[in-house]
């Protein structure tokens, strides 16, 4: 079948440079992430133009289909997860470029039999050998996948052809096997064809901290001890361990959103300018803040960090059940569903400057949000205002689901007195850019068809990411929870995480909208 037309609704240019000619390898192709999040992305970049003409999917899974029938199922699969209109034109030349391949992982007769499908393709859809392979299986699969391909000549690349290979997390399950794992991987890769993938680096939201930070210039001067008094991140989520009770209970609050999502939301706030945008700039600088953190002691792990599991409760008015009567969850589990902490970076912008993060399941509401807080202004001026009706300046980095960013600051309320009240200033997104539907997926597959590798994790960064945490994971071991569940469903995890910041004389900002 030689393909020889080009994608259909091409009146518009794209906004950003066209892939090259390739072939996305799906490893787990008949998973949620693939049917979710891959395909409508790939799609998304169909639409945008910034796809090649010369493109193809392979999707590998262990069941036994034709790729007619794939085909079939993705379409289905489309009518549920596509993130806006599907054009019936451009859908049809996207849905001839998908094959499905049945074969199991560690069966090293499936890479022969894909090196043979690809040799096919390349001739059909002149994809000239460039290959990315995309590990959406269980973790334990990365390494065997990675050095079957090597084995057979699949990572190997020259002048005229790209290889890479997208992983997706978790990247290890703690420090030992995290370095276990990299190694495995850089002795049949390079490191440029590794391809960390961290979701929220897809996040524009998250991606816009680069931006406001270092695209104005009446931020960076303020960005400092001298003027921050402390940073709080909150990643709340509302939902259970929705249906994955399997993998949650051996992963856990720490492991799950700690090393990973929110690092990367305290390296983007907290990094020094990089010297360009270039990929290693920017991530030498991420890599730097990671090793600023300070280490935890065993008794600052006692003192400065706080653990919770979620018993039954109310959300959104529906009554939920505790984390323990979830399917996959055993009965007795210690696992933590909620974790808060206060960290310190040892360096001249942040010396003295806590970071306090906090992340849990069933909160009372979805909010993801970065609080720079301000140092007080001298009240001097306003000697008969109540101090509580003075907040401190903050701003508030909104990534989910608002999209925004608000400044919180004191006016003069109207009125013959001189009286003050706080007020925000605030900025959204849509009202600027509009809502441009999006899997969050969309530029991390295009920056993996380009060769960008700024919003993936180096070697270095996984590791530095779970250097931070080890402490943690060891005391806890060492000292299993007695109180679980700690926090009742729809609340904002326990006690202890208040008292966390109050006895700093701090207060978390919640946000119940
Ligand atoms: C995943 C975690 O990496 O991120 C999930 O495994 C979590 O437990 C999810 O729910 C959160 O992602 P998002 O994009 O909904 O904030």
């Amino acid at each position: 079948m030689a393909q020889t037309e080009t994608a259909p609704l091409a009146s518009t240019q794209p906004v950003g440079k066209v892939a090259d000619p390739c072939v996305m390898v799906i490893f787990g192709a008949s998973g949620d992430l693939t049917r979710r999040k891959l395909i409508p992305a790939l799609y998304n970049l169909a639409r945008a133009k910034l796809l090649s003409h010369e493109f193809a999917v392979v999707g590998i899974a262990r069941r036994p289909m034709s790729t007619d029938d794939y085909r079939k199922k993705v379409t289905e699969d489309m009518k549920q997860f596509a993130t806006g209109d599907v054009d019936p034109d451009l859908w049809e030349w996207f849905v001839r470029r998908m094959y499905y391949m049945s074969g199991n992982f560690d069966d090293p007769q499936t890479y022969p039999n894909l090196k043979d499908l690809l040799t096919k393709i390349d001739q059909e859809h002149s994809t000239r050998g460039n290959y990315f392979y995309y590990l959406a299986t269980a973790p334990d699969a990365f390494g065997t996948i990675v050095e079957n391909l090597a084995e057979h000549g699949l990572m190997q690349q020259d002048n005229n052809h790209w290889r890479r290979v997208i992983i997706e997390k978790p990247f290890g399950h703690d420090l030992e096997s995290a370095r276990a794992l990299n190694q495995q991987l850089l002795k049949v890769a390079d490191e440029k064809q590794i391809y960390r993938i961290d979701h929220y680096l897809g996040k524009e939201t998250v991606q816009n901290i680069l931006a406001l930070r270092f695209a104005n210039g009446i931020f960076e001067p303020i960005w400092n001890r001298r003027y921050i008094d402390h940073v709080q991140i909150s990643v709340a989520e509302t939902v259970g361990v929705e249906g994955r009770g399997g993998y949650y209970d051996t992963a856990g609050a720490l492991r799950d959103m700690v090393p990973n999502h929110i690092m990367q939301l305290i390296t983007l706030t907290a990094m020094e300018p990089p010297v360009s945008f270039r990929a290693d700039a920017v991530r030498d600088e991420q890599s730097k803040i990671l090793h600023a953190i300070q280490p935890l002691s065993a008794e600052d792990v006692l003192t400065r960090t706080v653990r919770g599991q979620y018993g039954e409760g109310v959300i959104a008015g529906q009554r939920v059940p505790a984390y323990r009567a979830e399917p996959g969850v055993p009965p007795d589990s210690r696992t933590e569903t909620f974790v808060a902490m206060k960290l310190q970076i040892d360096n001249w912008r942040w010396a003295d400057v806590p970071v306090y993060l906090r992340t849990g399941k069933r909160m009372p509401v979805r909010n993801t949000h970065i609080v720079i807080q301000f140092r007080r202004a001298p009240f001097v001026l306003f000697r008969d205002t109540p101090v509580e009706n003075l907040m401190p300046n903050q701003l508030v980095l909104h990534i989910q689901p608002e999209e925004g960013i608000s400044l919180r600051f004191a006016a003069k309320a109207p009125g013959a007195l001189m009286r003050l009240g706080t007020v925000d200033m605030n900025f959204e997104y849509a009202d600027y850019f509009g809502m441009q539907p999006s899997t969050g997926y969309e530029r991390l597959l295009h920056d993996c068809m380009i060769g960008d590798q700024t919003l993936f994790q180096r070697a270095d960064m996984v590791e530095a990411g779970w250097c931070v945490v080890s402490p943690l994971l060891d005391v806890w071991k060492a000292l299993p929870p007695r109180n679980f569940p700690n926090y009742a469903s729809g609340t904002w995890g326990p006690r202890d995480a208040d008292e966390l910041l109050e006895r700093d004389g701090r207060r978390w900002r919640n946000f119940e909208k």
